[in-house]
């Protein structure tokens, strides 16, 4: 059962504020559910804890300066979420495929960016965590709520005059420096490394990668901000720098946490495993419970995207569901397109039954064909 009024930074909130029968609204009940959960702010929970270790570097480094922010709304206007942080019109994150839309005007926010404008207007460092809603495909990494932490620090032209550099270039070089200083925090010794990149909002653009199972995972983005977002602020004299980080990303490597659904789970055996204060206690994992594959093909139709059946596939199975893999994709003579699906099924406390297994993938036929009107083979 969902609960149907929540409160949130003091304004109360009901489902069907959120979640509603209209046609610009692509808001599940699922999604609702998580709202107000505030992850980041239980103090024995691996992001709150996370969250905690990340100020103690900012207080410690920057005496307290940065000013904090944990408890802003996660529902706010398209204007907050892409027009202020100057995301143009046709970038894909604006689209009802990548974002929640509560109505035309109305978005969960997709990053914490979201509060960048208004800060700027009274705060000179800042750090805002909070929980950010995307759309997106499943797998052990994504999952359609996590959680940010933006920070931002201004400068004035007495920082740099004097260093030699351009204001762009200093606070460049400040940026990276406090992020290289704050992965170390965190990780001790750490590969890490820098990607240029783009974003909307900042330039130069960069994202860090650390080394981390073999692989080099992205977890954070950052820059240089946009002089626009500055001058529209009110502070077209200064530069400042901004990051954005995933801290799901980062609590997985720190605490060996083999899945994002972990993060959710009331299991005790998981919660218990942590308390507050205790940055990278390794997770002992509850066994691994064996998987379960499931395939499905279909027709799709123009309107298709793995986004939408991704949200099927999580309405019908929630959390048991660790992946969806495209693993067949052709065109026959007629034009029609054929996709394959291969669903991993596994719950992280217990052994699934063949019966319930079956009777989930039985749902999702019949909701790909109720919802998506695909056409199963
Ligand atoms: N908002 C960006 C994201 O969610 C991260 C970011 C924040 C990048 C601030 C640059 C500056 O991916």
């Amino acid at each position: 059962p969902v609960v149907s009024v929540l409160e949130l930074g003091g304004v109360k909130i009901a489902r069907d504020d959120v979640v509603r029968d209209d046609p610009t609204n692509n808001v599940p009940d699922t999604i609702f559910a998580k709202l107000g959960m505030q992850l980041h702010k239980r103090e024995k929970h691996p992001i709150g804890i996370l969250k905690n270790a990340i100020f103690e570097y900012f207080d410690t480094n920057y005496s307290n300066k940065f000013d904090k922010f944990d408890d802003l709304c996660p529902l706010v206007s398209v204007k907050q979420n892409f027009d202020d942080v100057l995301v143009p019109e046709d970038h894909v994150s604006r689209s009802y495929n990548d974002t929640y839309y509560i109505d035309s005007q109305t978005v969960l926010r997709c990053h914490t960016s979201a509060h960048q404008a208004e800060l700027l207007r009274g705060h000179t460092h800042f750090l805002v965590t909070g929980d950010v809603y995307r759309r997106d495909s499943i797998d052990s990494t994504h999952y359609p709520v996590f959680h940010q932490m933006e920070g931002v620090r201004v400068f004035s032209p007495n920082d740099w005059d004097g260093s030699g550099m351009d204001a762009t270039s200093f606070a460049a070089r400040d940026l990276k420096k406090c992020l290289e200083g704050l992965a170390r925090h965190l990780f001790g010794s750490v590969e890490m490394r820098w990607i240029d990149t783009y974003f909307p909002f900042t330039n130069p653009s960069f994202e860090l990668e650390i080394f981390f199972q073999e692989k080099w995972l992205e977890v954070l983005g950052c820059g240089v901000t946009e002089q626009e977002i500055l001058r529209r602020s009110g502070k077209e004299n200064n530069v400042a720098w901004a990051f954005g980080l995933g801290l799901e990303r980062l609590a997985m490597i720190l605490f060996d946490i083999p899945d994002i659904r972990l993060f959710w789970s009331s299991d005790e055996r998981f919660t218990s495993q942590f308390s507050s204060g205790q940055l990278g206690v390794k997770y002992k994992p509850l066994s691994k419970y064996p998987p379960c594959f499931k395939d499905i093909s279909f027709w799709i139709n123009d309107s298709f995207t793995e986004n939408n059946f991704c949200e099927v596939v999580r309405g019908v199975a929630g959390d048991l569901v660790e992946e969806v893999k495209l693993i067949d994709n052709f065109t026959n003579k007629k034009g029609m397109t054929s996709h394959c699906y291969r669903i991993a099924y596994r719950s992280m406390e217990r052994s699934l039954t063949d019966e319930e297994i079956n009777k989930l993938q039985w749902d999702v036929r019949d909701q790909v064909v109720s919802k998506l009107n695909v056409v199963v083979r």
